[in-house]
């Protein structure tokens, strides 16, 4: 027990047999009267290779709603307002007049994925599905607790939901108005189901003590994103995989994939990178928020990139394969939403920079985050100094849609209340005229240190973590040893679904 907070010790859940066949049971009891099966990891990486028959049913299943059917769509090779498997999965490659840098630049939409409209899903997934096949988790007894800044706790309560499992959200009060109207819907009791912790986007120290104080009842089983190998897993060896084939559809088998580029919050999805890296030697780009530098300075702040930047170095990040940081103003993300959802903005970029109108409507895929990741990733080809065979790529987490109601509070105090030409203009000019505005820093060995020593107080310190294992990060083997995993969670699910007689 931690003398500092009391909090119980982390436990990693790296289980990958079976613990305990008692709570095993008592899932595969309840998902068999309730007819849920389980995709596997090797599923959701190749979604061609889901029985056609799961594939045709889910024409009749809403993607927005509590069906346990919903868990074949959690994937990215969904398409947008269709059903069907999309071969390639849904992108956008940004145009030399909107970047400013001849190297291709791709976002994929994880808009697309089903019940939360953001790839966070998959993350709250991959943490509770092999808790359930290896009886770590029991849905008779256990409440899953999903402590986040938004999208992995919607997405944690709505794999509970139809997983017949209780879930409750821990996010900071002042997140965005759309996260918590989806979590009065979703959840049972949203009176108690739904934890408001003090603060916005990066007070995450505010909810780990909420989340003490929930583990002090050991039925409440936290589900933390930031230390749980699930995440960094699901990432590394299904999103990893989807910008693969996005990659080998733009290049045509030409380019030369460069980075990947993610802002980090849990640092779940900047795991795709070790794939990445380990296919084609890309880079690692992690971006944060200038407000809050924790990364490039070991600092500290307040800022509005809804779901990155959380004051402290996750435990599932892995430092030592990252290569740049890059630091975005949340001035900047704040007014590219507002130049590229707003009527006029739309007008100007249409008429006067002369992009495609199909383009400009399908950059509302693009949340706050999206435009950190698109901002980032330009000045990284322009660090570099990319061509046109070059590629970048990163994704777009979730849509503008989830940001609406903070666009006129931003028009009211950026803008003075309307945004003209005028503004559209200068927004443009301000933040996609010169990519060498944004700062960044490429990590030598010793900036790699740095930052990982960081993690130290958060994790060893502070929550219990023994050392060893937080040492042990340092080394590439360490996490190329835990890739083995998702094949033995495959095939503990592939029994759990013969279990529940839906396999
Ligand atoms: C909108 C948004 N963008 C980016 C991220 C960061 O992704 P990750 O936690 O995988 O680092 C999140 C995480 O919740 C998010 O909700």
């Amino acid at each position: 027990m931690n003398t500092l907070n009391e909090a119980p010790p982390i436990r990693l859940a790296l289980e990958s047999e079976l613990v305990d066949g008692t709570a095993r049971d008592n899932s595969v009891a309840r998902f068999r009267e309730a007819g849920i099966r389980l995709p596997t990891f090797s599923e959701l990486r190749d979604p061609s290779t889901i029985d056609p028959e799961i594939v045709a049913d889910l024409e009749n299943v809403d993607r927005g709603i509590a069906d346990p059917r919903n868990l074949y769509r959690v994937h990215w090779h969904n398409r947008w307002g269709a059903d069907g498997i999309a071969e390639v999965p849904e992108h956008v490659v940004i145009p030399q007049e909107l970047s400013g840098v001849d190297a291709k630049i791709v976002l994929l939409f994880g808009d697309r994925f089903p019940m939360i409209t953001a790839h966070k899903v998959l993350a709250a997934y991959a943490c509770l599905a092999p808790r359930i096949v290896t009886g770590t988790f029991d849905p008779t007894v256990h409440r899953a607790i999903w402590p986040s800044t938004g999208n992995y706790a919607r997405g944690g309560v709505a794999i509970s939901r139809i997983m017949q499992s209780h879930g409750l959200a821990v996010l900071p009060a002042g997140m965005s108005q759309e996260r918590f109207d989806w979590l009065n819907a979703w959840t049972l009791d949203p009176a108690s189901d739904i934890i408001r912790t003090p603060g916005t986007e990066s007070n995450v120290k505010e909810i780990y003590d909420a989340c003490t104080e929930l583990s002090r009842d050991p039925n409440n089983m936290v589900i933390n994103q930031f230390c749980e190998f699930g995440n960094y897993l699901a990432h590394r060896t299904i999103t990893g995989p989807a910008m693969e084939k996005v990659f080998e559809h733009v290049s045509g088998g030409q380019g030369h994939l460069r980075a990947f580029v993610s802002a980090t919050g849990s640092a779940g999805t900047i795991a795709a990178g070790d794939h990445l890296k380990d296919r084609f030697g890309a880079e690692i780009m992690a971006a944060e928020a200038m407000q809050c530098p924790t990364m490039l300075e070991n600092g500290f702040g307040e800022h509005n990139i809804q779901g990155i930047g959380d004051k402290h170095i996750p435990l599932i990040h892995n430092v030592f394969n990252t290569d740049v940081v890059a630091s975005i103003s949340d001035q900047v993300t704040n007014q590219l939403d507002v130049l590229f959802q707003s009527p006029v903005g739309r007008a100007y970029l249409i008429d006067n920079i002369g992009l495609d109108p199909e383009l400009v409507s399908s950059l509302q895929h693009m949340g706050y985050s999206s435009w950190c990741n698109m901002v980032s990733a330009i000045a990284y080809a322009n660090l570099r100094g990319l061509g046109p065979d070059d590629v970048v790529m990163t994704v777009a987490t979730d849509g503008s849609a989830m940001y609406d109601s903070g666009r006129q509070p931003i028009i009211d105090s950026d803008f003075g209340g309307e945004f003209t030409t005028a503004d559209a203009e200068s927004t443009f000019v301000a933040h996609l005229g010169d990519p060498s505005v944004h700062t960044m820093l490429d990590l030598d060995d010793r900036e790699r240190r740095r930052i990982f020593n960081l993690g130290y107080f958060t994790w060893v310190e502070q929550l219990d973590l023994d050392v060893d294992t937080f040492v042990a990060r340092r080394d590439q083997a360490w996490w190329d040893d835990l890739v083995p995993k998702v094949d033995a969670w495959d095939e503990l699910i592939v029994d759990f679904n013969q279990r529940t007689g839906l396999g």
